[in-house]
């Protein structure tokens, strides 16, 4: 995206918020991944970071019958999840906050199972893992998704589309690196099939900027918009050999032992930048 004027993102917004989903993902993997947890309570509090409209908490509402706290700080998106989860009648179950994930409000050791799904590398991975780290109860998983490379020498526009959105992305090996010295064991990982950034993210995408194409005819500027909008998907078709998403399921130590996760617990201590507490 090099295009960051206020009419970019009305329509940016306007593509987006009404997908099912805003990145990569589906319901098969996020089971899959579910199922890795193989040691999960029975009813888990389940916080998602970087819900979106909530695609993916809606389904861990279907497939899981715990409690789901549900942030993200576009507001936009939030209420959209409020009407989704109003018109399921899961208002006991779910609750969508507009907040930061990197403040999420939440106690400190209470979650059993921490979710994200393309969304914690926009505060840097390794801070969003310390985080997620002291949020979950010892035991607790932690389930996210992550763009990783995998073929060296991107050509121009795929290098190019990453620096813009995610200039410090790296290699499967990197993440996983990132996961273990923060002090979580790796329970496993896999690799998004293509399906699941086509199903509920580029097909509804390439059919809404279809659509919008017929409401913003004769608006140059709309037009070009929707045209860079639609790159994006183009690139996938032509290149995603080069990048993939990760999902990976980490799980908090019962006893803990890794040092980096033990200070950055400390009640006061700086962590880059962010100040653990009781409550982040
Ligand atoms: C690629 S989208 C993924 C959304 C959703 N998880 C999904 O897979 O459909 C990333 C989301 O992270 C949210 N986000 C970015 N920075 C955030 C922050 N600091 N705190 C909370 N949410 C954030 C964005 O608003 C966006 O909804």
């Amino acid at each position: 995206m090099n295009q960051a004027g206020p009419r970019f993102w009305e329509i940016f917004f306007e593509v987006y918020e009404n997908l099912p989903r805003q990145g990569p993902g589906n319901r098969t993997c996020a089971a899959r991944a579910l199922g890795l947890c193989s040691e999960l309570r029975e009813s888990p509090a389940v916080l998602d970071l970087g819900c979106g409209v909530g695609g993916q908490t809606l389904q861990l509402a279907e497939l899981t019958s715990g409690s789901i706290v549900a942030i993200d700080n576009h507001a936009p998106s939030i209420e959209r999840l409020k009407a989704a989860i109003a018109e399921r009648g899961l208002s006991q179950r779910i609750s969508a906050i507009v907040g930061d994930m990197a403040r999420p409000g939440q106690p400190l050791g209470v979650f059993d199972l921490i979710w994200s799904e393309g969304a914690l590398y926009n505060i840097g991975l390794r801070d969003a893992l310390r985080i997620c780290h002291g949020l979950l109860r010892p035991g607790g998983y932690l389930a996210f998704t992550d763009a990783v490379w995998r073929k060296e020498n991107p050509p121009p526009e795929v290098k190019a589309g990453f620096d813009l959105d995610y200039p410090t992305m790296g290699w499967l090996n990197d993440d996983v690196a990132a996961i273990r010295d923060i002090g979580f064991e790796l329970v496993g990982h896999f690799t998004l099939p293509d399906e699941a950034w086509w199903d509920d993210f580029y097909t509804p995408m390439e059919k809404l900027i279809a659509e919008l194409r017929g409401k913003y005819t004769g608006d140059v500027e709309a037009l070009a918009i929707l045209d860079q909008l639609a790159e994006e998907a183009e690139m996938h078709r032509r290149h995603s050999d080069f990048y993939a998403y990760e999902f990976f399921v980490a799980r908090r130590p019962l006893a803990q032992t890794q040092p980096e996760a033990i200070k950055a617990l400390e009640p006061g201590a700086p962590v880059d930048g962010l100040t653990p507490a009781n409550e982040l």
